[in-house]
């Protein structure tokens, strides 16, 4: 054997040990990670799945139903703001978790021209609520009370958001938009075996806070199965009515009564005048740049703008192309920018209508390079030892995300939520929708986490009609002052980090849409100190060394995000990519 052939030898067999090695699961035993799953045999999350190519329009969500809801009103003439209501108003219908008329959300719209606009259509406190309404009157949180049952409500926005954002920028009639989610509710979905498990799951939950309801009930008793069909008569009563009377539908008349009845019944805050008072609000867009694109995310009532910039900027200055997806140090700059931003996040963000957020500041690339100054490679940095920046004058789950973009290339991000799965449980009587649980995202005691850890203070203090702060990103990028990418997910607090790694993922290591979105993920929120990630997210040698220099690594026993996104490819193809996480699925045509 000459030389040459040796030395191949040997660096074949090196390689394929390498990635022998790699491929072996991280036994429980090593001690390398604590294994938080029950299922020792759990395989890691993996896909393969392609992204969806059309030319004239695509519809990512969370719901087949939803998605080609959306692409109907396409074909029909609609554009993208006139599919998105469709979406939503659908998803209401056929994802009951997470869809909804009895919550909140976000939209960020890019049209055809370039212009960009935010609409903050999140619920707000109750008039009746106050800052300790979760304590007990030695000051300690009761549990459960910001998140089952009628006080853990917030005054839904979707449906005033919907018609803010159709009269403003839509083309066809309201009443065809609202149309194919009556008759989804009419006629019934069939439930996929998520949804149908879902339904079961939350059984217990919806009769204790719905004392003898026979909601999201099958009509035998029996449990829910792949396949059934789910009709929702009162809901599709409730959408007639929106459908007639716009805003006037939901927020007084006949809803309106039902809901605060429901609401006094059960000893919840919300009132007809809280209905009646409730309004979206346009907002000022954040729009900065990450090397050649234009960011255009969510300012404050959500978080998630700011941390997105924040983060994207703290890693600007590093090779991650070069280091490579999920290397060591490409995970390392991203873990330790997360912990900062997390920090300014509990510190500073809350609703701009009632704090002064600093977002110019806190996304400006002086103050970022400021942030890294207590950084090194050879140690994580101790969280306890970070706190919110220096600024003058300053001291589960379930949401869902779509993107739409039309043949005009106007494109619509938007994520809505009910808080946690199916919400605070709350059915309304007589109208069959679920209300949201969205007052645990307030701060209901300073330093006290809500459902997702987040922990906050004062800014984010739950205060009458202030809006509580958010995580979800919705977010739209352009390239070359084009329409690039739509993007979002739910995840609580892992939103945020969920879309920077997505966005990451496809500009700095090539991925596809698709691939980005299948591509396994990780999260650091400051608090607790400790890196969570999808199982097979690192390679054996990457915790090894990541823990060599003090970070705590804890494989996640769920998935983390269920993108919905859409990326404009250079030959002008849209690439819609869903999460194979979930039962999302892109529609184009
Ligand atoms: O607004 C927020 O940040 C949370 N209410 C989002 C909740 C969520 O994403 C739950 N989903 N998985």
């Amino acid at each position: 054997m000459n030389k040459c052939t040796l030395l191949l030898l040997t660096a074949l067999s090196v390689a394929f040990l390498t990635q022998a090695q790699a491929q072996q699961p991280v036994k429980e035993s090593q001690g390398f990670y604590q294994f938080l799953t029950d299922d020792p045999n759990q395989k890691p999350f993996y896909s393969d799945r392609q992204g969806v190519m059309a030319r004239n329009g695509m519809v990512a969500s969370a719901h087949p139903d939803a998605s080609q809801v959306g692409v109907d009103i396409m074909k029909k003439g609609g554009n993208a703001v006139d599919a998105a209501v469709a979406v939503q108003f659908a998803l209401a219908v056929v994802h009951p978790s997470a869809g909804n008329i009895g919550g909140g959300g976000f939209m960020v719209f890019r049209n055809k021209s370039g212009e960009s606009y935010t609409l903050d259509f999140r619920e707000k406190g109750p008039l009746k609520g106050h800052k300790d309404m979760y304590l007990d009157e030695q000051g300690t949180p009761i549990p459960r009370l910001s998140t089952l049952g009628h006080l853990a409500s917030g005054v839904p926005g979707s449906v005033d958001g919907m018609v803010v954002a159709h009269e403003r920028f839509g083309k066809l009639p309201w009443k065809d938009l609202i149309q194919p989610a009556i008759e989804l509710a009419e006629r019934g979905v069939i439930q996929t075996e998520r949804e149908a498990r879902g339904l079961n799951n939350i059984r217990e939950t919806i009769q204790q806070v719905n004392k003898g309801s026979t909601y999201f009930l099958r009509s035998d008793g029996r449990e829910w199965q792949a396949g059934d069909t789910l009709v929702q008569k009162d809901l599709a009563q409730v959408l007639r009515l929106i459908q007639k009377k716009g805003r006037n539908g939901f927020y007084k008349g006949k809803v309106a009564r039902m809901l605060a009845s429901e609401m006094k019944k059960g000893g919840g805050l919300i009132s007809r005048k809280d209905l009646k008072a409730y309004h979206s609000q346009w907002r000022e867009p954040i729009i900065g740049t990450y090397k050649k694109y234009k960011v255009i995310t969510m300012p404050p009532t959500s978080s998630g703008g700011v941390a997105l910039m924040q983060l994207l900027r703290l890693v600007e200055p590093y090779p991650l192309t070069r280091w490579g997806w999920n290397t060591d140090s490409t995970a390392q700059v991203m873990i330790e920018a997360e912990r900062r931003v997390y920090a300014d996040r509990a510190k500073f963000l809350g609703d701009p209508d009632f704090v002064d957020v600093p977002v110019d500041k806190l996304i400006s690339y002086d103050y970022l390079k400021d942030r890294w100054k207590d950084f090194s490679f050879s140690q994580a940095t101790n969280s306890q030892d970070v706190s919110g920046g220096a600024i003058a004058g300053y001291e589960s789950m379930e949401t869902t995300h779509f993107s739409v973009v039309d043949k005009d290339m106007n494109a619509v991000s938007i994520t809505t939520t009910l808080n946690g799965g199916y919400g605070s449980r709350v059915v309304v009587q007589g109208g069959g929708f679920f209300m949201n649980n969205e007052m645990d995202d307030f701060s209901i005691k300073p330093g006290v986490p809500n459902m997702f850890g987040l922990i906050g203070n004062k800014a984010n203090a739950i205060e009458p009609g202030k809006r509580m702060l958010s995580s979800m990103t919705p977010t739209i990028l352009e390239k070359n002052g084009k329409l690039y990418m739509v993007v979002g997910t739910p995840g609580g607090s892992t939103i945020i980090t969920s879309v920077y790694q997505t966005i990451l993922n496809v500009v700095e290591h090539g991925m596809t849409m698709q691939q980005a979105v299948n591509a396994l993920k990780f999260h650091h929120q400051w608090l607790p100190d400790k890196t969570t990630f999808e199982q097979g997210a690192f390679t054996e040698n990457t915790i090894r060394k990541l823990q060599n220099r003090g970070y705590t690594l804890e494989m996640q026993r769920n998935t983390i995000g269920r993108m919905d996104c859409i990326l404009v490819r250079p030959d002008g193809t849209l690439e819609g990519a869903s999460d194979p996480r979930g039962d999302d699925i892109s529609i184009g045509y």
